[in-house]
């Protein structure tokens, strides 16, 4: 090759690093423009008084509770005590699960370790509190042996035998149970939109009516729960979710399944723009003309989008869940608004979302010391904001 030829090569190849450079560096900057666009410096979430989230939700007829792990609880006497201040309620994050890595609750086929569960049951009723079951029918978190055990010719029973023992334990001292959990996928591409789960697979599409009335009979005092996540952005993707999941829900209530309530595990992303207040209402209202509670089981806000510093990124998160929960709000079928963990030293997204920055993640109400954050004051807002809406009055008749 020519020098001439080389150096116009080398020449181009330099233009084309530049122009890489400069489309990366202004993509970059592009990003940072579209974080920064969605923070509001003016807005200070100031609230009124000291009352915990707990006082705050009862004024409107709610119920405020968090998702701990029962080791979690147990070891840290700081996050106890701040349990013990904000939430109604408890929410056992691992202990009532098929199987999670300390104290799995189906050890083997033939076994129940009901320890951790005990323990965060007694917590909870030695302080008053309300607990709630999660969960007793879900494609993860199941044990090793459970592929090698369950079949076609014993996947009813073992159903049977695992609703009727745990549900029939704690029979008239849950809330409310979880029963089936994010059975929907639209991306199966099944007509009816379930997931492909070995639990469809195993006893067809009537499982989730099945295991709501295996619950209903071993504790006909538990509201009974669907759960499931990506319900909340106006996006193609969460738009299929809600109408696969409202089809559900109607098929359901149809066949006469005893279900009362819908839980949207709220998952959210401070970074996402495409929140429709309007739609989520909408949602919501068309769940309740089914007759159904809804709850907010596992409300956290990623940050892992957010490349700012701090102070501008819990101001992002805060008003993510003001705005979420000012539309939330807004339905009265709303009985209670759970987060998935209370401090940011605890939370799941550290291990399963973290910031490409390295920064620790910053999602939940209180920071690692139990300090009550930016959020904290968003959430005690939005609650003091329905105070005098005529759907607190109504929600008071549904609180339970
Ligand atoms: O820490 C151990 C590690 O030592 C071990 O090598 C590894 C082997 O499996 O497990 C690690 O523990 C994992 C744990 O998270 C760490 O925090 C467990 O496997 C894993 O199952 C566990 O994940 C939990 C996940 O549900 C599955 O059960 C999360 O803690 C929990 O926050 C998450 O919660 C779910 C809700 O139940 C349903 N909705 C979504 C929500 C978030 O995924």
């Amino acid at each position: 090759m020519s020098k001439k030829l080389t150096r116009r090569r080398s020449l181009y190849l330099g233009l084309g690093a530049l122009t890489a450079l400069a489309t990366f560096a202004g993509n970059a900057e592009l990003k940072r423009q579209r974080i920064l666009a969605l923070d509001d410096p003016q807005r200070n979430f100031t609230v009124v008084g000291g009352g915990s989230l707990k006082e705050r939700a009862a004024s409107i007829g709610l119920i405020y509770g968090a998702a701990i792990r029962h080791d979690h609880l147990r070891q840290d006497a700081k996050l106890a005590a701040a349990v013990k201040s904000e939430c109604r309620m408890l929410v056992p994050e691992w202990a009532l699960k098929w199987s999670t890595p300390k104290n799995p609750l189906r050890p083997n086929p033939d076994s129940f370790d009901f320890s951790a569960a005990d323990e965060m049951l007694e917590f909870a009723h030695t302080q008053g509190m309300l607990f709630r079951g999660h969960t007793l029918v879900w494609h993860e978190s199941l044990p090793d042996w459970f592929a090698n055990n369950v079949n076609y010719q014993n996947a009813k029973q073992i159903l049977e035998k695992h609703i009727n023992t745990v549900v029939g334990r704690y029979a008239g001292k849950i809330h409310s149970w979880d029963v089936v959990n994010e059975a929907i996928e639209p991306r199966d591409g099944r007509s009816d939109g379930l997931r492909k789960t070995p639990w469809l697979k195993l006893l067809g599409t009537n499982y989730i009516d099945y295991a709501f009335r295996l619950a209903a009979a071993a504790d006909p005092q538990a509201i009974l729960v669907y759960n499931d996540y990506g319900l909340d952005y106006d996006t193609s993707e969460d738009e299929a979710k809600r109408n696969a999941v409202l089809k559900l829900l109607e098929s359901l209530k149809l066949q006469g399944t005893p279900i009362h309530a819908l839980g949207i595990q709220a998952h959210l992303d401070a970074a996402e723009t495409a929140f429709n207040p309007r739609k989520l209402r909408q949602f919501l209202r068309n769940v309740a003309s089914l007759g159904l509670k809804i709850m907010i089981t596992e409300l956290d806000i990623t940050d892992k989008n957010l490349s700012v510093d701090t102070t501008v990124c819990d101001r992002i998160v805060a008003r993510a869940y003001e705005e979420y929960l000012n539309a939330v709000l807004s339905e009265p079928a709303v009985i209670a608004v759970l987060t998935w963990g209370l401090s940011d030293k605890y939370t799941w997204l550290s291990e399963f979302q973290p910031r490409s920055d390295g920064v620790p993640v910053r999602p939940l109400l209180l920071d690692s010391d139990m300090n009550r954050k930016l959020s904290w004051n968003a959430v005690a807002s939005a609650f003091d904001k329905s105070l005098n809406s005529d759907f607190s009055l109504v929600r008071k008749k549904l609180f339970k």
